[in-house]
């Protein structure tokens, strides 16, 4: 029988990490261990700068945006770095955003957010940075892919409901 020999720093440490772990909250826990669906949004060929392309992520009931900034932006890729997605839910109250004028902009209470920022909110009621969508470029294709959600959408708990599907996978 094969044993390993746990040094009791290691199982302290170990034991802390653990506990560590089942003290954090459900929704903190979704957000690190949910898997997120692969799923393909554009072809680079199709994207125009300042042209924003809807999508939903990582469901039918999450409304997204992506966009090809023209300039590099944190979190972007392709062979400018210029591209990123965000969700278009506003993080105040819910409301929808729009892409105008390299921003996001909220038409309720006029939060914005800036896309070359990961989201950063620097106008209106928003304290919360807008959730920017895990976005991979495949150079051989020119396919973008959304693959995961930093940050929590507004009005969940957890980015991926249980009994949410997407039909574009
Ligand atoms: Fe967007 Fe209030 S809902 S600023």
């Amino acid at each position: 029988m094969f044993m390993t020999k746990i040094s009791r720093r290691t199982f302290i440490g170990g034991s802390a990490a653990m506990a560590a772990l089942l003290s954090t909250p459900e929704w903190a826990m979704a957000l690190i261990t949910q898997p997120y669906p692969r799923v393909k949004i554009a072809n680079i060929k199709d994207l125009k700068v300042g042209e924003p392309v809807s999508f939903n992520y990582p469901d039918e009931q999450s409304p997204a945006i992506l966009i090809k900034l023209g300039e590099k932006a944190d979190g972007g890729v392709g062979p400018e770095g210029d591209i990123v997605a965000y969700s278009s839910i506003c993080t105040h109250m819910g409301c929808p955003v729009v892409y105008s004028n390299k921003r996001f902009v909220c038409a309720c209470h006029y939060s914005m957010f800036d896309p070359a920022k990961n989201g950063e909110t620097f106008q209106g009621h928003a304290s919360e940075w807008i959730p920017q969508v895990i976005l991979r470029f495949e150079p051989r294709t020119g396919n973008i892919y959304a693959e995961g959600v930093e940050g929590l959408i507004w009005g969940r708990i957890r980015n991926i409901l249980k009994s949410s599907k997407i039909s574009n996978l």
